[in-house]
C-alpha cells in the first residue's frame, strides 16, 4: 500500500493551511501521528532558502527559482518526510512537488515535464501518494490573501496560469488527485478532504 504522504495543494487563498491543520487534528483524535510540514521551508536549509525566493528583496530568474524550490524539498524529503514516513507517521504537506509543477511549469512556463526532471533526483522516490487540490476562483483567492509574498503577488494572469497547470495535473493523474471546490462551506470542505483521505487508507 502506498505511504500516507498527503499534499493540500492550490493557488494563493485557497485555504490550504487552514484545511491541513484541521485534518489533522482529525487524524489525531483517530490516535494517528502525524507530521506537519510546509513548503518551502520546514528544515534550516529550507527556511534559508524561503527567504531567498519568497522576499520582495531579490529578483531570482525563472530556472533559479525552480531549482531553488527543489533544491529545499530534496532537504526536507531527506531530513523530514523520508524520515517521518519510514517511522510509521502520517506527513500532511501544506504544498509539494505539484506546486512546482503548476507555478514554474505552467505558470512561469519552464514546462510540467522539465520541472518534474529536476525535481525527481533529489526527492529519492518521497512523493505524494495523494494531492488534495483546494480550488478557488482566482480573483476570489486573491482577495482572501492576506499578505502578498513575491510570486503570490505576481497577479491575477499568472494566477489563472497557475490554476489552469493544477487543473491538467488533477485531469492527468486522477487516481492521485482529489479535487475539492472550496466555495462550499469550511466544515464541508474539511470533511470531504477528510473521507478522501480516510477512504485511500
Ligand atoms: P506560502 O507563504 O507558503 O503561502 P501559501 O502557500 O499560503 O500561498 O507561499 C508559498 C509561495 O511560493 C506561493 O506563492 C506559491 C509559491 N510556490 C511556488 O511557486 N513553487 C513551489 O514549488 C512552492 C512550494 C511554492
Amino acid at each position: 500500500m502506498s505511504l500516507p504522504y498527503v499534499a493540500f495543494e492550490g493557488i494563493e487563498g485557497a485555504g490550504k493551511s487552514t484545511v491541513s491543520d484541521r485534518v489533522r487534528s482529525l487524524l489525531e483524535s483517530d490516535g494517528r501521528s502525524v507530521a506537519q510540514v510546509r513548503e518551502p521551508g520546514g528544515t534550516a536549509v529550507g527556511e534559508r532558502i524561503r527567504s531567498i525566493l519568497l522576499g520582495h528583496d531579490l529578483a531570482p530568474e525563472p530556472w533559479t527559482e525552480a531549482l531553488l524550490f527543489a533544491a529545499a524539498r530534496a532537504q526536507l524529503a531527506a531530513e523530514v518526510v523520508g524520515p517521518a514516513l519510514a517511522g510509521g507517521s502520517w506527513v500532511l504537506s501544506d504544498r509539494s512537488v505539484y506546486s512546482s509543477l503548476a507555478y514554474q511549469g505552467a505558470g512561469r512556463r519552464l514546462g510540467i515535464a522539465a520541472v518534474r526532471a529536476v525535481n525527481e533526483p533529489g526527492l529519492l522516490g518521497v512523493w505524494p501518494s495523494l494531492v488534495v487540490l483546494l480550488t478557488v476562483d482566482p480573483e476570489r483567492g486573491l482577495a482572501r490573501q492576506e499578505i502578498g509574498d513575491r510570486i503570490g503577488d505576481e497577479g491575477i494572469d499568472f494566477q489563472r496560469t497557475v490554476a489552469d497547470g493544477f487543473e491538467r495535473l488533477a485531469a492527468d493523474d486522477p487516481d492521485r488527485f482529489v479535487v475539492i471546490d472550496t466555495h462550499a462551506p469550511l466544515d464541508e470542505v474539511v470533511e470531504a478532504a477528510y473521507r478522501a483521505i480516510r477512504s485511500r487508507w
